[in-house]
C-alpha cells in the first residue's frame, strides 16, 4: 500500500462507546497525541450496522470515519462476518456451525459461522454491499479487512455435501479415492459417495488420507469465503485492496493459498514475553520466524494488524511487557518487513471477555500510564525509519514450511504419538540461521527456489515428487540443501513411498534411511564429530534415523552416533551433488549445534552475514534494504560496532554502505 508512512494505530471499537460521545471525542485527541494514523473499524459491529434484519444503520460509522479522517487518521474497514447478530443465529440455525461430534452450536462467541450456508452468504453479501456502496470510494478507507482471524471447521450437512463434491472433483471416481486413501485397510472401501463423512471423534478417524483431505477442504472453504466476501466488496469498490488477519503457527488454513487472494498479508502477533522457560532472545526469534513466514507468503512487505501494547488476557499467564519490550517488538517487525505497527486495541472494553485485555488507553483513560507513553514514543519513532517503508528484503536462505506436510505429520500415527515437535524443528533451523545474521524466507513445495543460496527441508514427511526433483536441481546448480530426518516418507495422499527413502533424495544425499528409532522425552544419544571422536559434539533426541551410505557416490559422514545399537552410524553427512552440497541430519540435536552448523554452512555457501563481528550473544542483527537493525535481547548492555552501548532491549539502526552510519 502506498500511504507514504508506516501505518500506526490499531483496532478501534467505537460501537462499544456510542452512548459516550465525550469518550469518542477524547479518542480523537488521544490518537493524535499518540501519532496514530490508522484504525481498524467495524470488525465486530454487525448488530449496530444491522440491528434488525434488513434495517441498516451506517451513519454512525460514516461520522466516525469522517471525524478520524479530518484528523489525518485513515481507516482499515472490516466486514463484520466474524460475528453475527443473535437475531440471525436464532432465525436461521444453519448459520451456526456443527462441531466434529455433530452437535450444532448454540448462539455463542464468534469466528463460528458455517462458511457453506447459502443463507449466511446471502446475509454477508447484503451487509458487505451496503458497506461497499457507502465507503467503497471513501478517501479514508485504505484497506478492507475481511472478517477476522478466519479458522475452525463446520461439519453440518451442507458442508458434508460440499465435501463430497470437492472429493468428486479431486478424484473423479470412488475407485480412485479408495486407492488414494488405501481404504482397503480394515475393509473401509466406500461404495457410494454418500457414505463419506468428515472425520469425527465417534466416527471415522483411521483413514489418514481422509483426514488430510478434510483439512485441505476446510482450508479451501475459508479461502473460498474470503474470495466471496472480497468479490462482493469489489463490485462496488473496484479499486479496493484487501487483507485478512492471520495467526501464530496457525494450522487451519493453508496461508499460501490465502495469500494468493489478498493484496497484502497481515497477521496478529502476541508473543508470550518473559516466560520462565524461554529467554527474551528466544521469544524474539520465535516472533521473527512468524514475521518472516508472513513476509514470505507474498515475498513482500506485510502488515502487523494486531499486537498488544502491554498484555493479553487469554494466554495461560498474561505478563506485562517489561519497559522497552513494546519498542523492541515494534522495531523488530519493521526490521522483518512490516509496513505497520498496530495494536489490539485502542481503548479497553468495559465488559465481557476482553475487559481485562491490555489497550493503549486503559479504563483510567490516563496518558501518563505506561502503555500510552510507550505507544506515543513508538509513534514518534517510526517516521525516522520511513526509508525502509515498502522495502523488500534480500534472498539468502529458505526453509520449507508446507501446510500439507504439517497436516500429514499431525494426522499420522507413529512413530512418536507423544509429539513430533514440528514447529520446534523449524525453530532450531530458523534460530541458527537468524543468529548467523542470514535473512530467512519460507517456501512451500510450489514455490520458486530462485535466488536462494541455501534451502532447508525440516521434516518434509510429505514430499512431492516434483519438489524432490526441484530440490535436486537446486543443488545441481550450486545450491546448498539441508534435509532432516522424517523427510520423504509419503506422497500427497499420505501413502507410504515404496522403495528407498528419503524418497527422491537418496542420490542427492548419498544415503538411504534403513530404520527410525523413537526416543522418549528427555532420552538423548551422544554424537561425536568424525574428526574429533573423543569429544561429545551434541546429543540426538526425538527420532534417531539410521542410514546406510550409498555404495556408489556415498555421502561423507561428519558426525556419528556414539551410543546405542546404532553407534557409528551417520548423524550428520555432507554430499557433493553437481555444483552444490547436500547435508543430512539424522536426528534432532541440541540448539547450539545449529548455531555452529549454520554459521559454517552459510559461510561455505557464500551467504554474507549482516551481523557485525564481536556482537555480544543475545544481540540480533536483521537487514531490511539498506537498514541494519541491531536489537539487544540479552540481559546485559552490549557494545555496538561503533563502540557505543546498546541498552538491554535497545535497538540501534544503521544505514549500511561503505561504513555504518547510525540513524537511530
Ligand atoms: C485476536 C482477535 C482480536 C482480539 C485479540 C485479543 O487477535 O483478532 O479481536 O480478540 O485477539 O488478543
Ligand atoms: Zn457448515
Amino acid at each position: 500500500m502506498q500511504t507514504g508512512k508506516f501505518l500506526y494505530g490499531g483496532d478501534y471499537n467505537p460501537e462499544q462507546w456510542l452512548d459516550r460521545p465525550d469518550i469518542l471525542e477524547q479518542d480523537l485527541d488521544l490518537m493524535q497525541q499518540a501519532h496514530v494514523n490508522v484504525v481498524s473499524l467495524g470488525i465486530f459491529s454487525w448488530t449496530v450496522l444491522e440491528p434488525e434484519e434488513g434495517v441498516y444503520h451506517l451513519d454512525w460509522l460514516a461520522e466516525i470515519i469522517d471525524k478520524l479522517h479530518a484528523r489525518g487518521i485513515q481507516t482499515i474497514l472490516a466486514t463484520p462476518s466474524a460475528t453475527r447478530p443473535a437475531w440471525m443465529a436464532h432465525k436461521y440455525p444453519e448459520v451456526r456451525r456443527v462441531r466434529a461430534d455433530r452437535v450444532r452450536e448454540l448462539y455463542n462467541r464468534r469466528h463460528n459461522y458455517c462458511y457453506t450456508s447459502p443463507i449466511y452468504r446471502e446475509k454477508v453479501r447484503a451487509i458487505n454491499e451496503k458497506l461497499a456502496q457507502r465507503f467503497g470510494d471513501h478517501p479514508a478507507v485504505i484497506l478492507w479487512h475481511i472478517s477476522n482471524e478466519m479458522g475452525g471447521e463446520c461439519h453440518c450437512p451442507l458442508c458434508q455435501e460440499e465435501f463430497r463434491r470437492w472429493l468428486q472433483n479431486r478424484y473423479g471416481s470412488l475407485a480412485a479415492l479408495n486407492k488414494a486413501w488405501n481404504t482397503r485397510f480394515w475393509s473401509h472401501d466406500y461404495s457410494d459417495w454418500a457414505q463419506i463423512e468428515s472425520p469425527a471423534p465417534q466416527g471415522e478417524n483411521a483413514i489418514q488420507g481422509l483426514t488430510l483431505d478434510w483439512k485441505r477442504f476446510v482450508s479451501s472453504r475459508h479461502v473460498d469465503f474470503f474470495r466471496f466476501e472480497r468479490d462482493v466488496v469489489r463490485q462496488f469498490a473496484p479499486n479496493a485492496r484487501f487483507t485478512t488477519n492471520m495467526m501464530y503457527r496457525f494450522h487451519d488454513i493453508d496461508y499460501y493459498e490465502m495469500a494468493k487472494e489478498v493484496d497484502v498479508v497481515s497477521w496478529d502477533s502476541y508473543p508470550t514475553w518473559h516466560k520462565p522457560t524461554e529467554t527474551v532472545e528466544e521469544t524474539a526469534l520465535d516472533t521473527a520466524l512468524m514475521h518472516d513466514l508472513y513476509y514470505s507468503l507474498k515475498n513482500k512487505p506485510f502488515i502487523l494488524m494486531e499486537s498488544t501494547p502491554s498484555f493479553t488476557n487469554w494466554q495461560p499467564i498474561s505478563k506485562q511487557k517489561k519497559p522497552g519490550i513494546a519498542m523492541l517488538s515494534a522495531l523488530q517487525v519493521i526490521a522483518h518487513g512490516s509496513d505497520s505497527v498496530c495494536y489490539f486495541q485502542w481503548r479497553a472494553s468495559r465488559g465481557a471477555e476482553e475487559k481485562l485485555h491490555g489497550a493503549v488507553v486503559g479504563h483510567d483513560g490516563r496518558t501518563d500510564a505506561r502503555p500510552f507513553r510507550e505507544a506515543e514514543e513508538i509513534g514518534r519513532t517510526l517516521p525516522k525509519l520511513t526509508q525502509s517503508l515498502g522495502v523488500h528484503r534480500i534472498k539468502q536462505a529458505a526453509i520449507v514450511h508446507d501446510w500439507n506436510n504439517m497436516w500429514a505429520i499431525e494426522g499420522s500415527c507413529g512413530p512418536r504419538n507423544a509429539g513430533m515437535g514440528y514447529w520446534k524443528e523449524l525453530a532450531l533451523h530458523y534460530n541458527g540461521l537468524a543468529r548467523a545474521g542470514i535473512t530467512v524466507d519460507f517456501v512451500n513445495q510450489e514455490s520458486s527456489l530462485e535466488g536462494y543460496g541455501l534451502l532447508v527441508l525440516p521434516m518434509v514427511y510429505l514430499l512431492q515428487e516434483d519438489f524432490a526433483q526441484k530440490v535436486c536441481r537446486f543443488a545441481e546448480n550450486g545450491g546448498t540443501v539441508v534435509v532432516t530426518y522424517w523427510s520423504g516418507v509419503v506422497d500427497e495422499t499420505d501413502l507410504c513411498r515404496l522403495g528407498d527413502t528419503p524418497y527422491g533424495l537418496t542420490q542427492l544425499l548419498g544415503l538411504r534411511r534403513t530404520e527410525i528409532d523413537s526416543m522418549y522425552d528427555g532420552e538423548l544419544r551422544r554424537c561425536v564429530m568424525v574428526s574429533q571422536p573423543d569429544k561429545t559434539a551434541t546429543h540426538a533426541s526425538i527420532l534417531c534415523e539410521v542410514a546406510a551410505l550409498n555404495e556408489t557416490d556415498p555421502a561423507e559422514p561428519l558426525m556419528v552416533y556414539d551410543e546405542d545399537y546404532f553407534a557409528g552410524c551417520p548423524a550428520l553427512t555432507v554430499h557433493s551433488y553437481g555444483k552444490g552440497q547436500a547435508y543430512y541430519m539424522a536426528s534432532r540435536f541440541e540448539p547450539e549445534f545449529y548455531n555452529e552448523f549454520y554459521e559454517t554452512a552459510c559461510r561455505k555457501a557464500g551467504l554474507a552475514s549482516c551481523k557485525p563481528e564481536h556482537l555480544a550473544p543475545g544481540v540480533l542483527a536483521t537487514l531490511r534494504g539498506e537498514l541494519l537493525f541491531l536489537q539487544n535481547c540479552g540481559d546485559k548492555p552490549a557494545t555496538l560496532p561503533d563502540g557505543g552501548e546498546l541498552a538491554v532491549y535497545g535497538t540501534a539502526v544503521y544505514q549500511t554502505g561503505e561504513t555504518l552510519q547510525r540513524i537511530l
